[in-house]
C-alpha cells in the first residue's frame, strides 16, 4: 500500500501522483495537500486545478491540535479529554488554560491564571462612553461586538503579535473584559448602572454579579446558576474550524490584532445559522406557543418554508455531545429555578422531529442551541443575551485557534482562490449608448 493518489487527468491523459498525509486518526484525517492539484494541467501555460469547495465542506483549512469531534459518533475532546469529563471535574477557567495551552493547568499554574484572568476584568472608564453612546435598545452583541474592536484602541501594543509574551497579555485581557463588557451591555439596555467586577468571586459568579447586583453591599450568587453558567462556559470553549473560529483565523492571518480578530469572530458568531440560533430557538419555541401547534410547524419546516432553529449540523450527523449534557442537566436547572414551560415544547418537538423520516434521513439531531437557550431562560438572562453568553467562553477558543495559527509554519495570509463565471474582456460602453 502507499499513501498516495494516483489521479489520471482524461483530457491529457497524463496521471499525477499526490502524496497523503494523516492526522492523529488516519480514518478521520486522510488529506492531499490541493497545491499539488496546481501541478495538473491541460495546458503548458495552464494556472493548474484548483479544488472548489465553498462553505469549506470539504476542506481542511490547517492542521490543529486544540479539539476532536467525530461527528458521526458525537464526540466532543479538547486537547484529548472528553467534555463530559471536563464538565464534571474542571471549572471554565481550567478548560480554557487547557484549550490554550494544551495541557491541564498544575494547581500553581491555575493559580496565576485565574489570578491574571480576575485582575484584567476593569474597563477603561472611557469605553464606559462609547456603551452609553448606543441606544436603549441596541442588541448587546452588536455592542459587545464594538466594544471589543474598541479595545484595540486601547491597547495599541496588541498589534505585535509575533511577541509570545505581548500575546498572552492581550489573552488576559480578552477572557477578563468579554464578561465585564457583556454584563454593562446588558446593564445598558436596561438603564441600571454599571457593575464594577467583584475581585472575590468566580469567573461565572463576577459575571452573574455584574448582570445582577442592585443594591446589595455584596452579591452572593447562587452556588447552583453559579455552576450551571460554569458547565455551560466549558460547553462552548472551543468547536474547531467552526463559522467563526474561522473568521478568527482569516482575519488574524493578516496580523490584525487580537481585538479587532475576536470581533470579527464574535461577528461571524452572531449569524441566526451559527451562535445566533440559540436566540431563535427561543422565538421559535414561543411562536410554537403549544405542543399541539408542533406537527403544523413541522410540516412547514418540512415544505422548506424556514428551518428548524436548533437542529442539524455541519459536522453532527448524530446528538450534539453538548445537547445531551445540557438535557440531562435541565432537571435540576429547573429545580434549582423555575420550571421553563417551553422545556415541554422542546422535548416534544425533539420527540417527533427525531421520528420524522425527514429529520432522520438528513441525520438532524439537536444541536447545542436547542437546549442552551432554554436553561439560559431559567437562569434568568434576556433572550438578546444569548449568542453574548456563547461569546464569552468561545473567546478562549478564538485565541487558541489564533496562537495555534500563528505558531504553524505552514500558515499563510488567508486568500481563497475562485473560479472565475465573470464575462471575458468588454469594450467599454458610455453612458449614452447604454441600455
Ligand atoms: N431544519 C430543517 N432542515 C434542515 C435543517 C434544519 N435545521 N438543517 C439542515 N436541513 C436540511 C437542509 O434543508 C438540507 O436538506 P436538502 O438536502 O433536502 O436540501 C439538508 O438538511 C442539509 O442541510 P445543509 O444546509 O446542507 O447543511 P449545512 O451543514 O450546510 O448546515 C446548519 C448546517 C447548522 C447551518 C444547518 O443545519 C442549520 O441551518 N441549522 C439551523 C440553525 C442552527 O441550529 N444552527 C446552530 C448550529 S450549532 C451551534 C454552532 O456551532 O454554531
Amino acid at each position: 500500500m502507499s499513501d498516495t493518489l494516483t489521479i489520471t487527468d482524461n483530457r491529457t491523459g497524463e496521471t499525477y501522483e499526490v502524496p497523503i498525509f494523516y492526522g492523529t486518526y488516519p480514518e478521520y484525517g486522510a488529506a492531499v495537500n490541493t497545491k499539488d492539484l496546481r501541478a495538473i494541467k491541460a495546458t503548458d501555460d495552464d494556472f493548474g486545478m484548483l479544488s472548489y469547495d465553498p462553505g469549506f465542506t470539504n476542506t481542511a483549512s490547517c492542521k490543529s491540535s486544540v479539539t476532536f469531534i467525530d461527528g458521526g459518533a458525537g464526540v466532543l475532546r479538547y486537547r484529548g479529554y472528553p467534555i463530559e469529563v471536563l464538565v464534571e471535574k474542571s471549572s471554565y477557567l481550567e478548560t480554557a488554560y487547557l484549550a490554550l495551552y494544551g495541557e491541564l493547568p498544575t494547581s500553581g499554574q491555575l493559580e496565576t491564571w485565574v489570578h491574571e484572568i480576575t485582575h484584567h476584568t476593569f474597563l477603561h472608564e472611557n469605553l464606559k462612553k462609547l456603551m452609553d453612546g448606543f441606544r436603549h435598545d441596541a442588541h448587546p452583541m452588536g455592542m459587545l461586538i464594538s466594544m471589543v474592536a474598541a479595545l484595540s484602541t486601547f491597547y495599541p501594543e496588541s498589534r505585535n503579535i509575533g511577541d509570545a509574551a505581548c500575546r498572552e497579555r492581550q489573552i488576559y485581557r480578552l477572557i477578563a473584559k468579554v464578561p465585564t463588557i457583556a454584563a454593562f451591555a446588558y446593564r445598558h439596555s436596561i438603564g441600571l448602572p454599571y457593575v464594577y467586577p467583584d475581585n472575590d468571586l468566580s469567573y461565572a459568579g463576577n459575571f452573574l454579579a455584574m448582570m445582577n447586583k442592585v443594591s446589595e453591599l455584596k452579591y452572593e450568587p447562587d452556588p447552583v446558576i453559579e455552576k450551571v453558567l460554569d458547565v455551560l462556559f466549558i460547553l462552548h470553549v472551543d468547536h474547531e474550524q467552526n463559522c467563526s473560529a474561522n473568521a478568527m483565523r482569516s482575519v488574524g492571518s493578516s496580523h490584525a490584532d487580537p481585538y479587532v480578530s475576536v470581533a470579527a469572530a464574535a461577528a461571524a458568531l452572531y449569524g441566526p445559522l451559527h451562535g445566533g440560533a440559540n436566540e431563535m430557538v427561543l422565538r421559535m419555541l414561543r411562536e410554537i406557543r403549544t405542543v399541539d401547534n408542533i406537527p403544523g410547524y413541522i410540516k412547514r419546516v418540512k415544505a422548506g418554508e424556514f428551518r428548524l432553529m436548533g437542529f442539524g449540523h455541519r459536522v453532527y450527523k448524530s446528538y450534539d455531545p453538548r445537547a445531551r449534557i445540557l438535557r440531562e442537566m435541565a432537571p435540576a436547572v429547573f429545580e434549582a429555578t423555575a420550571q421553563n414551560p417551553l422545556i415541554d415544547i422542546a422535548v416534544e418537538l425533539e420527540r417527533i422531529a427525531l421520528e420524522d423520516e425527514y429529520f432522520v434521513s438528513r441525520n438532524l439531531y439537536p444541536n447545542v442551541d436547542f437546549y442552551s437557550g432554554i436553561i439560559y431562560q431559567a437562569l434568568g438572562f434576556p433572550v438578546t443575551m444569548f449568542p453574548v453568553l456563547f461569546a464569552i467562553p468561545r473567546t478562549a477558543g478564538w485565541l487558541a485557534q489564533w496562537s495555534e495559527m500563528l505558531q504553524d509554519p505552514d500558515q499563510r495570509i488567508a486568500r481563497p482562490r475562485q473560479v472565475y463565471e465573470g464575462y471575458d474582456l468588454r469594450a467599454y460602453v458610455d453612458i449614452a449608448d447604454r441600455a
